[in-house]
C-alpha cells in the first residue's frame, strides 16, 4: 500500500455510510478507481454486501485494501456479537482490517466487560486484523483498555472536523497513541461556504472542503470523507497532498465553535460542550 498509513491505517478513506444497494457499489467502485484503498461501512449501514462485491469486482489483492465495519450496537448481546461480525466477514469476503464497536452501549445496557471482552475474543481468532472503538470518551476510553488489556486499540472514530474539534478527546488519544478517525470530517458540508477556510484555499489554490480535510490530516488524524459526485471523490482525495502552515492551522483551530452534526437524539455527550442549539438551525 503506497497511501500514507498512520499506525498502519491509510489516513484516508471512503465513508459509505448512507449509500444502499447500486449506489453503494457504484461510489465505493468510484472511490477505488479514484485511488482511496481504505473503505468505511457499518452493520448499520446495511450496505456490507455491496461494499465487499465492489471491493471484490474491482479485483485488487485483498491486502491492498483497507476495509473498516463496525459492530452494531443492538448486536452487543452475548454471542450476538460473534454472530453478527461473522455475517459481516461473509459479506466483507473474510477478516477485516479493522473492526469497531459502533457506539458504547447506551446507558450501559450491555456491560461493558462482556461485549468489549467479546470483541477482544474476535481478535484473538484472527477475525480482524485490528480492533477500536467509535465514540468513546475519554473516560469509556480508559474502561475499554482496562478490557482490551495489552491489545491495542487500533483507533477510535469520531466525529471531528473544523466546526468540532473535539480538543479534549483528540488529545487523549495522541497522548495515548490512539489514532482518531475523523468521521463528518467537512461537517456533513456544514465548512463549504466558510470564509476563514475558502481564504486559506486560496494559497494552496483549493476548495474549503479541501482545507477543512487537510487540516484534520495535517494534524494526524485519519479522515473519511464520503459523497455521491465523482468529481468531489477526486477533489476530497487531493486534499492529502496539501500543506498547511502552522499560521493557517492556528487560524483553522479559531474556527471551532462545538457545532455536532451527527446523530444528536440519542448518544453519549462528548467530552467538551457542544453547540446543539447552533446546529438546530443549520440541520434540514
Ligand atoms: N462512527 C460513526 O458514528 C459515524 C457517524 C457518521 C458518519 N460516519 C462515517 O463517516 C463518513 C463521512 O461522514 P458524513 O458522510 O456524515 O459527512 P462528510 O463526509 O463530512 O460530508 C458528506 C456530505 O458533504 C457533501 N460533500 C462531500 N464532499 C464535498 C465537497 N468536496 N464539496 C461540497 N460538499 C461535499 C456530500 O454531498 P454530495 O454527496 O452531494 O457530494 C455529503 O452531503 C460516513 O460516510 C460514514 O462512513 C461514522
Amino acid at each position: 500500500m503506497t497511501e500514507k498509513t498512520i499506525n498502519g491505517i491509510p489516513q484516508i478513506g471512503f465513508g459509505s455510510g448512507g449509500f444502499k444497494g447500486d449506489d453503494c457499489y457504484n461510489v465505493v467502485q468510484s472511490a477505488l478507481e479514484t485511488g482511496y484503498r481504505h473503505i468505511d461501512t457499518a452493520q448499520r449501514y446495511k450496505n456490507e454486501a455491496e461494499v465487499g462485491r465492489a471491493i471484490a469486482d474491482f479485483g485488487l489483492k485483498r491486502d491492498e485494501i483497507f476495509i473498516t465495519t463496525k459492530v452494531h450496537e443492538i448486536n452487543y448481546g452475548v454471542g450476538e456479537l460473534r454472530r453478527a461480525t461473522e455475517q459481516s466477514l461473509e459479506k466483507l469476503g473474510g477478516p477485516v482490517d479493522l473492526l469497531l464497536l459502533h457506539w458504547p452501549s447506551t446507558e450501559g445496557v450491555e456491560p461493558a466487560e462482556q461485549y468489549i471482552g467479546e470483541l477482544c475474543q474476535l481478535y484473538d481468532e484472527g477475525m480482524t486484523k485490528r480492533i477500536g472503538l467509535s465514540n468513546f470518551t475519554i473516560k469509556l476510553m480508559q474502561e475499554a483498555k482496562q478490557i482490551f488489556g495489552d491489545r491495542k486499540i487500533a483507533a477510535n472514530q469520531c466525529e471531528i472536523h473544523a466546526y468540532m474539534q473535539n480538543s479534549r478527546l483528540a488529545a487523549h488519544c495522541k497522548s495515548t497513541d490512539v489514532p482518531m478517525i475523523a468521521f463528518c470530517p467537512m461537517g456533513r458540508g456544514m465548512v463549504v461556504d466558510d470564509p476563514t477556510l475558502i481564504k486559506i484555499g486560496e494559497n494552496h489554490n483549493a476548495t474549503a472542503e479541501q482545507i477543512a480535510l487537510a487540516y484534520l490530516m495535517n494534524l494526524g488524524h485519519i479522515v473519511i470523507p464520503s459523497s455521491s459526485q465523482k468529481h468531489r471523490i477526486i477533489s476530497n482525495f487531493t486534499a492529502r497532498n496539501i500543506e498547511l502552515s502552522a499560521d493557517e492551522i492556528q487560524q483553522i483551530n479559531a474556527l471551532d465553535r462545538g457545532l455536532r452534526v451527527a446523530t444528536i437524539d440519542w448518544n453519549i455527550g462528548w467530552d467538551e460542550k457542544t453547540n446543539i442549539e447552533r446546529l438546530a438551525r443549520f440541520v434540514k
